[in-house]
């Protein structure tokens, strides 16, 4: 059996998934509930001067009769007392020695930070998380994002935090900037042993279109908001592999964003991520759903002959390339197996609209053609088709050899004639 303990930053848990610094670590009674029902480790909710919240305060975007799929908040950091938060801390850490907690903290001066890291360590933290990310009324104040959004003050702060503290400490970054290298570049630089991505996307979760206000609504008025969920999972990965294949960051990553079941917690793993954290799933769902997670991913690891997480982690990272260099000549078609169709005409309708109207109905049958000439390969039809395995996309050999834009623009290696270009 695969041996799913991991050290993410200098920090071992018992699995991979923490929860991340939300709702569900808000108190000692759910974070212990969280190590009961499985959690490896848990970044306790933001500590900081407390605030005082609005409600409502949630937004939900539904998917397609997914509810909550994609899902935005305008809460801040916690709303209890610093001594209550760790009195818990130090509680929790005695019931659960084994499972890390990593102290989530935002304040403002450089004394502020050496206290707070103090009573956090004292408390017994076993790594803490500078929450530079929150995108909603923290950094009107000056904190979260926009200590994220300007690479010198993180790198500042960090350095405060990295010489005040004697355990591990991970910047959590703010996916609201362009392009995520100098921000994680910069909590190297400031001395960080690892960083947590994404928090939540600056956002308007919707709007009420009777009132006319944008949600969540606070009586007659809305704000942005923080969007995260399943939706937001993409992105998320897009920025983790950003990182972690730049070759002068090179530090450990938590990764956040979507995670709701144990095939999105191997994306992550797979393309950098040495731990993941969630949020929202356990939000809408409950600490349960950590338990289909580890035998997911227990599973996969023994199915891909990986005995522990740390031989997982970055392994997609390689097969990541630029644009320019992927292959101008490798071409597939669409094939449909004719025993699984059931006829619903959804990959004619996508390849004719929004495609290279190649898919045709054919007389006397529902099962339609694909005219593998026209085909370019797109994969339009295989994402519409509501069957698994009935369309797939499979290989051409047409004798020319691997040719990226890069190798046709500087040495003019051939290209294969195109397809699917009309008029
Ligand atoms: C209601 C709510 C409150 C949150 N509070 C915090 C917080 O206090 N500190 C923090 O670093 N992140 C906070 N987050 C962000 C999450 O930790 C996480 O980065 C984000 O939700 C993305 O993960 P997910 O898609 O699994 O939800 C909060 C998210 C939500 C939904
Ligand atoms: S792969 Fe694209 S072009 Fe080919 S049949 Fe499907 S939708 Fe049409
Ligand atoms: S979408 Fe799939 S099931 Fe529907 S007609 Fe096309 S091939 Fe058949």
């Amino acid at each position: 059996m695969a041996d799913l303990t991991t050290t993410c930053a200098g920090i071992t848990s018992p699995n991979p998934f923490w929860l991340a610094s939300a709702p569900p670590t808000n108190s000692g009674l759910q974070v212990q509930r969280g190590f009961e029902a499985g959690w490896g480790g848990a970044v306790w909710k933001t500590l900081g001067t407390p605030i005082q919240n609005v409600s409502s305060r949630f937004g939900g975007h539904s998917i397609r009769g997914v509810k909550g799929a994609g899902f935005s908040n305008i809460e801040l950091i916690t709303d209890r007392s610093l001594e209550v938060n760790l009195r818990e801390i130090r509680e929790t850490k005695r019931l659960f020695p084994k499972h890390p907690i990593i102290v989530s903290l935002m304040v403002e001066t450089e004394a502020e930070w050496r206290d707070i890291i103090k009573q956090s360590i004292d408390a017994g933290a076993d790594g803490l998380e500078l929450n530079f990310g929150c995108p909603h009324g923290m950094c009107e104040r000056g904190m979260g994002s926009a200590v994220g959004q300007e690479p010198k003050i993180n790198e500042r702060i960090t350095g405060w935090a990295v010489s005040n503290s004697t355990v591990p400490v991970l910047v959590k970054l703010t996916p609201n900037v362009s392009n995520i290298v100098p921000h994680g570049v910069a909590a190297k630089r400031g001395g960080a042993h690892g960083v947590s991505l994404i928090n939540t996307i600056q956002s308007i979760i919707g709007v009420d279109i009777d009132r006319f206000v944008p949600e969540p609504r606070v009586g007659g008025a809305g704000t942005n908001g923080g969007y995260c969920g399943s939706a937001v999972k993409p992105i998320a990965l897009h920025m983790v592999a950003q990182l972690a294949r730049t070759t002068e960051f090179g530090l450990p990553i938590s990764g956040i964003g979507g995670i709701s079941n144990w095939r999105d917690a191997v994306e992550f793993i797979l393309l950098g991520s040495s731990s993941v954290q969630v949020c929202t799933e356990v939000m809408l769902r409950g600490y349960p759903v950590v338990e289909d997670m580890i035998h997911g991913l227990s599973h996969y690891m023994d199915d891909h002959g990986f005995a522990t997480v740390a031989e997982m982690v970055g392994k997609a990272v390689p097969n990541f390339r630029e644009w320019g260099e992927l292959d101008l000549n490798y071409e597939t078609v669409a094939k449909i197996d004719a025993s699984k169709c059931i006829g619903c005409q959804l990959c004619v309708a996508a390849c004719h609209d929004g495609a290279h109207q190649c898919i045709h109905p054919v007389a006397d049958t529902r099962v339609p053609r694909v005219d593998e000439a026209e085909c370019v390969g797109c994969n339009l039809c295989q994402i519409v088709c509501p069957v698994p395995d009935c369309i797939t996309m499979e290989p051409v050999e047409n004798g020319f050899a691997r040719a990226s834009w890069n190798d046709f623009s500087e040495r003019g290696t051939a290209i294969r004639p195109k397809k699917g270009v009309h008029g």
